[in-house]
């Protein structure tokens, strides 16, 4: 959430600054803004609005080879042009862009105006302007270090002070910042993304750490300004990955791309001769996995989803009770870790902070946790006791496709692992391999009826609420479609288990409200055609996702067919035809489907 891009250099910083927060924007998009530090001293550029906004109105003179930039998501005050940042201190000499909420900025302003400070907007990272603009140290990184000794809370953080015209100063605790190396420029981001077609030699900081940028090197301290060992390494990444290229959004070629990251989760994983999964990352021994009697899945919105289809897994295929639970919930109900209890973190970003700190709360009562995430090193990855990185490639569109589907993955190879050092046998191990192994080529032939799942999404698009119904492996299904159908489509889309509609819900089915229903062939497709009937009594349109020769009896619906595979691995391309429906339903409507209204990806505040 929010995002945050630095240079220092031989160049004008403004041009690249634009073109960062361009690439940046999907991590908040509500008001955006530069500063740079030119010969006239600091010059800050902001608004409301979208990048473009600001790129249209930057002054003519925006001189300066030193900047930094920011697009933001409101947590404090509204987005208008004051809470937008860059934010400066009193006299104009320093400017910040900060990410991640300052827990006592309300003891601090207080503290500020006391001693005559004039705090301008509704920001909490205002003060940190202040505190860096008042500090007496005698160099900026002294003037940070006294400002950050004072705050309580997370940041990523980046300043320029025009005393000290040759620099930037940046800072991490609990929100991400990676220093790009370039040739005589230096460039800081909150994200790869940002800074990917400059440089990809970077270095990571940690939480806890200052760094100083000048155009020719960097230099890493810890908050009380003693030198720490910091070298950058150069990733093996194509830039392109965080192009559209010819895609009318990313969230098209995040779906169209799922084939390819199927095949990329599963690559060296699976073991055909044993009819097992091996995962290294893991780092327990067939002993160790034994003596698990649980397993508790914790991540959030649609990441907490794929975690219910993934405790589905693990009691199918491994029989050990396991369940899924909102890990924004988790922590505030004192919960009980117990020693024999597999946690499972689930992540695209790596970020969230609720999912990171329901894992803190587990290691600090000293139980063990894995990590299914996607960005390599990040705060999740890096806090787990172990993981398995999910290699979907980076993910920009706000609405999580591939990652997902990922995620799916990465808990049937978790689930097969822990099968086999248990109770499922080798034949039934390498059934579901077989299985895992068609899957790419299955998902490719249901994004192949896009142009019917089209026009499917485009009558959907008309009613202003939907219910999405599925039963048991079928139920996180509809969860997941009704959230994406919601997020982008901005369409009420209600998720219900379809055996309780009678209990309720089916007093709100009618002509006007469609649902979509999950109906699989297996042991309950009777029971599902069943209430299919009930909403049919109630001329409640109905669109089946189900496979060929399901019988639906004289249920008129629409059928959208996927190809069959094993039982266990149906949610996956279940899910598939969904994610089109909501994209081509918000298409449809006009919206932004990049960025929804709202949203933001990677949602690092509480
Ligand atoms: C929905 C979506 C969100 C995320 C959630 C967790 O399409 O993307 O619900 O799944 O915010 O994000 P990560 O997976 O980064 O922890």
């Amino acid at each position: 959430m929010c995002g945050i891009v630095g240079y220092v250099g031989t160049q004008q910083a403004s041009p690249i600054l634009v073109e960062g927060l361009t690439r940046l924007e999907h991590r908040g998009y509500d008001s955006a803004g530069l500063a740079v530090l030119g010969s006239t001293g600091v010059k800050v550029a902001k608004r409301a609005g979208r990048v473009r906004d600001l790129a249209d109105g930057l002054p003519k003179r925006f001189a300066g080879k030193v900047g930094i930039g920011h697009t933001r998501w409101a947590t404090h005050g509204p987005a208008n042009d004051v809470n937008a940042h860059p934010h400066t201190d009193a006299k104009g000499l320093v400017a910040i862009v900060h990410n991640g909420i300052i827990d006592n900025a309300a003891a601090l302003r207080q503290r500020l105006a006391d001693e005559g400070a004039d705090l301008v907007s509704d920001t909490d990272s205002e003060v940190l302007a202040h505190l860096v603009g008042r500090s007496g140290a005698d160099t900026l990184e002294g003037k940070v270090s006294d400002a950050l000794s004072a705050v309580e809370g997370t940041y990523g953080l980046a300043v320029l002070h025009a005393d000290f015209p040759d620099r930037l100063v940046v800072a991490r605790n609990g929100s991400p910042l990676l220093v790009g190396v370039g040739d005589r420029e230096m460039y800081v981001a909150s994200d790869l993304a940002a800074i990917v077609r400059h440089t990809t030699t970077v270095a990571h900081l940690d939480d806890g750490e200052i760094a100083t940028l000048t155009a020719t090197g960097f230099t890493t301290y810890r908050l009380d300004l003693s030198r720490t060992a910091r070298d950058a390494t150069t990733l093996d990444i194509d830039p392109a990955a965080y192009e559209a290229g010819d895609h009318e959004s990313f969230m098209h070629k995040e779906m169209l791309e799922q084939p390819a990251a199927a095949v990329r989760v599963l690559r060296g994983r699976l073991d055909e001769r044993f009819g097992t999964a091996h995962l290294g990352g893991l780092d327990m021994d067939a002993r160790e996995t034994r003596a698990i009697r649980r397993v508790k899945i914790l991540g959030c919105g649609s990441a907490y989803y794929v975690g219910q289809m993934g405790a589905s897994l693990v009691e199918e295929l491994a029989r050990i009770p396991a369940d899924a639970e909102a890990a924004s919930e988790f922590r505030y109900r004192n919960p009980i870790i117990e020693p024999d209890t597999l946690y499972v973190a689930v992540s695209q970003s790596g970020e969230t902070i609720d999912t990171l700190l329901a894992v803190q709360e587990i290691r600090r009562k000293g139980g063990r946790v894995i990590g299914l995430v996607n960005v390599v090193g990040s705060a999740i990855a890096r806090e787990c006791d172990g993981g398995i990185y999910l290699h979907a490639g980076p993910e920009v569109a706000v609405a999580s496709t591939k990652a997902l589907t990922n995620m799916f993955l990465g808990f049937a190879l978790l689930a097969l692992q822990l099968g086999r050092v248990r109770d499922l046998s080798i034949a039934d191990g390498r059934r579901l391999i077989a299985g895992l192994q068609r899957l790419p080529e299955q998902i490719e032939e249901v994004l192949a009826q896009e142009e019917a799942l089209a026009a499917l999404a485009g009558r959907l698009a008309e009613a202003e609420s939907l219910f999405f119904v599925g039963r048991v492996r079928g139920f996180p299904v509809a969860r997941e479609g009704a959230q994406k159908f919601k997020e982008i489509s901005y369409r009420h889309a209600e998720a219900y288990q379809t055996s309780e509609l009678k209990h309720g819900p089916l007093a709100l089915i009618s002509p006007d409200v469609p649902t979509v229903a999950i109906v699989p062939e297996d042991e309950l497709t009777d029971r599902n055609v069943g209430a299919l009937h009930e909403i049919a009594a109630r001329r409640g349109p109905l669109v089946v996702v189900t496979h060929e020769g399901v019988d639906l009896g004289d249920v008129e619906a629409e059928r959208v067919v996927v190809p069959r595979n094993e039982r266990e691995l149906d949610p996956i391309l279940m899910t598939i035809p969904l994610q089109l429906l909501a994209y081509h339903a918000a298409l449809r409507l006009g919206h932004d489907i990049d960025k929804p209204r709202n949203l933001a990806k990677s949602v690092t505040v509480e």
